[in-house]
């Protein structure tokens, strides 16, 4: 008797596609997921999210113009213990579209979405992000507090922390709580993305795959609390205010955040020599002495 044992593994998807059009003129030539968040490329930010949560083979979805500037930033992750690959969304046609897009990368496997301007930060990201990778069926979903959920898709939960429901840019919110923008899903994921249609503003709609889970029973929603905190990096203040956050967070404490070299070495997946080797060419800025002085270290 021959049992076929088919293993699950997560694969992370990021979409820096998109227009930027409120980032105009700054974004009329260059991609806003290559912008600088204070000291790094914006992509930085949720590559190194993804790799927290444990996942090594990434997808970057991006618009035609930009492939080849992303390939000279992330090459094909080797260098990080990682899988890079890229595909392109020719128009943004909706972010719920990186599942087609990603169909042939992901080869009927589980995924983790992270949108290219998101930028997470918290205590105990590290450790829901991997509870949220190690579910095998259904989706999962984070919600954050913030003071203009209107933005946003909107999540309502029961007394008993169950999704209600979500709503997309309500009029009158719920609650409070906004979707961010990092989604967990089971292989059932392109399947469903298939099935949706275009919205009335024209783009297939994360929220209404969303629904789909919702309505099947099978979504979870996670929050992410008081300690952690969110930023998409899609209008001029919002773009400062996260670069100001770093700033302010990496000025005070002798540590770095957003960095993939770092956590691709805390993960084990690059060695101590490695690690030096990369911070190499960079050494005339506090990013590559940052780099080169923990190489000299022993992981904590
Ligand atoms: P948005 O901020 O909603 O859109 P945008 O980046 O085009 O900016 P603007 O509204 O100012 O014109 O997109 C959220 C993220 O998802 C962002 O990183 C871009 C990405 N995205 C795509 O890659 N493809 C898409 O089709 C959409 C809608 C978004």
């Amino acid at each position: 008797l021959y049992l076929d044992l088919i293993i699950i593994v997560r694969k992370g998807i990021i979409l820096a596609g998109g227009t930027g059009s409120r980032l105009n003129p700054i974004t009329n030539s260059v991609s806003k997921q290559l912008l600088p968040v204070y000291n790094k490329p914006m992509i930085y930010y949720p590559l190194s999210t993804l790799m927290l949560a444990g996942i090594r083979d990434i997808l970057i979805i991006c618009n035609p113009k930009d492939k080849s500037l992303f390939q000279q930033l992330l090459l094909d992750g080797k260098q990080l213990g990682i899988n890079i690959s890229f595909e392109i969304q020719n128009e943004p046609n909706g972010i719920a579209q990186a599942f087609i897009i990603g169909e042939d990368f992901l080869e009927g496997n589980s995924a983790t979405l992270i949108l290219g301007d998101n930028l997470f930060y918290g205590n105990d990201l590290s450790d829901k992000l991997k509870k949220a990778s190690e579910k095998e069926r259904g989706a999962t979903l984070f919600g954050f507090q913030v003071n203009d959920p209107g933005r946003y898709g909107v999540l309502e939960f029961s007394s008993d922390n169950i999704i209600l429901n979500i709503e997309e840019k309500p009029i009158k919110p719920k609650s409070n709580y906004a979707v961010t923008g990092i989604y967990f899903y089971d292989c059932k994921v392109v399947e469903y993305a298939k099935s949706l249609k275009k919205s009335r503003r024209g783009e297939y709609e994360i929220t209404d795959l969303n629904n789909i889970y919702l309505n099947n029973g099978s979504l979870t929603g996670e929050i992410f609390g008081r300690g952690s905190a969110w930023f998409d990096t899609g209008t001029y203040d919002s773009l400062l205010e996260a670069s100001n956050f770093i700033y302010t967070l990496e000025k005070r404490q002798s540590l770095k955040i957003g960095i993939p070299e770092e956590v691709a070495w805390r993960k084990g997946w690059i060695s101590n020599k490695d690690l030096k080797r990369l911070s190499k060419p960079l050494m005339n800025s506090s990013y590559g002495k940052y780099l080169f002085a923990l190489s000299n270290e022993n992981k904590i």
